[in-house]
């Protein structure tokens, strides 16, 4: 598997705040796929896993899980973060997200929103089995919607 970086290294440098090496990156590209093996998509097929990383390190998995009323679906990034937060962890370095084929799985806008607002500064990293790729979410959801916005003046 190759390192692909579509944005400068920024994580790569052990300076920058969501610093991940090589080999932390392919855990939690490890621990995702093995996630993804509880995906509960008997409507779609289309299985998802996930891995978000604490700053401390800390690992929680999710999966997709359907319902027959298929609007109630919840991806499996929200799946990890829910589980995270209300374990009391509130703070995230990255996410990674791995689909069922040779391909990306870049998060839904509904993930992303979820994200943005929990961990504005979390780093998305993707896989299509071969290539790595590694992308901040702000620069998946720019201009985004924030809770400072909620704030009247
Ligand atoms: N899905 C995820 O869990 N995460 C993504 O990043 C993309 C989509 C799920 C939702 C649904 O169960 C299935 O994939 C097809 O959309």
């Amino acid at each position: 598997m190759n390192l692909f970086l579509n944005q400068k290294p920024l994580n790569l440098n052990p300076e920058y705040p969501n610093y991940m090496n090589t080999s932390a990156v392919k855990k939690l590209i490890d621990a995702a796929r093995a996630a993804r093996q509880n995906a509960q998509a008997p409507y779609s097929n289309f299985t998802v896993g996930v891995a978000l990383t604490t700053t401390d390190g800390e690992i929680f998995t999710g999966a997709n899980v359907e319902s027959s009323s298929y609007g109630l679906t919840i991806c499996a990034e929200r799946v990890a973060l829910v589980k995270a937060l209300s374990e009391g962890r509130n703070s995230f370095k990255a996410i990674a997200v791995v689909g069922p084929y040779a391909d990306f799985c870049p998060p839904c806008g509904a993930c992303r929103q979820l994200l943005f607002d929990y961990a504005p500064e979390i780093e998305i990293i993707l896989t299509d089995g071969n290539l790595i790729k590694l992308v901040a979410l702000k620069e998946l959801l720019p201009f985004a919607f924030e809770k400072n916005r909620l704030k009247k003046k």
